[in-house]
């Protein structure tokens, strides 16, 4: 079996390979890179997959990966995928995201292929949700608050179409917020506990700096996560739409108590106001009933773990000296 990651050397792509690789018995994994990807995910993958140079932006490489895995299955990971960066980069991460879908789409047709085509879509999408519609369904209407929430509406919207249009046969996810070991740097959890691990080594004042702390957001781990991605390609319906969440919410103010807990250093919080964004999605609490109803899927690592081993994984990966140079985030 042969199965196309698109987005393979990020976070969840590389969760998601070693994953497929474990418990898929005779698959075959490709991925998508580009000449200037992160590769340091690779490393955990050991060479059990096959890399295709590829930047999906340009249709006849998409084209060309096609044709080179021919896939049954097609992850679509690969995206823009930090809200803020949306906020600086919008016509970037606008044509970054809706572009590589449309190129995969389209190639897909001409070569005249049928995969089932998972689209990673996003609770951002939900955006500005009332009280009163929480937990949210896939009923809700998307209200997106960010250039990258409008992104994905827009991936979503294409798939929706492309599946009345032309059959493809596409599932559709929205996945709540996940994390693990490995998660970039920039998202709140694995920022926070990397200024931890790096305050417990004496390279900064003991003082985390913070952004919007009232947030609510609903955790996955992200190995629970590419199972139910697995579950959603192989049970899901094609053309159908399914939210992927726990159904609890956890306030970032949370996070920080919980991190303060996993530490014996006392760290003071302080605001820093360019962690503010023009706009943050208040609250996002999810109902996967559609999901787990249809998969049998549900959550098995608790929050409390998965935070724990983000802070080990920072606890390793930070030097105990300071970097000649440093970029402080
Ligand atoms: N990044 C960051 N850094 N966020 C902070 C900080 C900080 O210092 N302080 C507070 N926050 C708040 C943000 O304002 C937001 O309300 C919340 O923490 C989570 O921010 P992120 O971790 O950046 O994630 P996100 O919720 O905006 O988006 C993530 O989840 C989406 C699914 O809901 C990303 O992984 C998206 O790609 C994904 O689609």
């Amino acid at each position: 079996m042969d199965i196309l990651i698109t987005g393979i050397t990020g976070f969840v792509g590389s969760y998601l390979a070693e994953y497929l690789l474990s418990e898929v018995p005779d698959c075959r994994i490709y991925g998508t890179i580009r000449w200037r990807s992160r590769t340091e995910n690779l490393e955990y993958l050991n060479g059990k997959i096959k890399l295709i140079e590829c930047d999906l932006k340009d249709y006849s490489s998409a084209k060309a990966a096609l044709e080179q895995s021919h896939p049954q299955y097609i992850f679509h990971l690969a995206a823009q995928s930090f809200v803020v960066t949306s906020f600086h980069a919008p016509a970037d991460t606008l044509s970054t995201n809706i572009l590589s879908q449309l190129n995969i789409f389209e190639a897909v047709r001409a070569l005249g292929m049928n995969p089932v085509i998972q689209i990673a879509g996003s609770s951002e999408e939900y955006g500005l949700v009332k009280s009163d519609e929480l937990p949210i369904t896939e009923n809700n209407p998307l209200r997106p608050l960010s250039p990258y929430a409008v992104s994905k509406v827009t991936q979503d919207l294409l798939a929706f179409q492309y599946f009345h249009s032309y059959k493809l046969s596409v599932i559709r996810t929205r996945a709540f917020n996940h994390s693990g070991p490995r998660r970039g740097h920039v998202f709140v959890e694995s920022n926070f506990s990397r200024q931890i691990a790096e305050i417990e080594k004496g390279l900064r004042p003991p003082i985390l700096k913070v952004g919007n702390l009232t947030a609510l957001r609903d955790y996955t781990d992200v190995r629970d996560m590419v199972r139910a991605y697995w579950l959603a390609v192989t049970k899901g319906e094609p053309g159908e739409v399914y939210n992927i969440a726990t159904g609890k919410g956890y306030a970032i103010s949370e996070i920080v108590e919980m991190l303060k807990k996993l530490t014996r250093v006392e760290i003071k919080v302080e605001e820093d106001p360019s962690r503010m964004r023009p706009s943050d999605v208040p609250v996002l609490i999810g109902d996967s009933s559609k999901f787990r109803k249809r998969t049998g899927w549900k959550p098995e690592i608790p929050f409390e773990q998965t935070l724990s081993n983000i802070l080990d994984y920072w606890r390793q990966r930070v030097p105990e000296q300071p970097p000649a140079v440093q970029k402080i985030s």
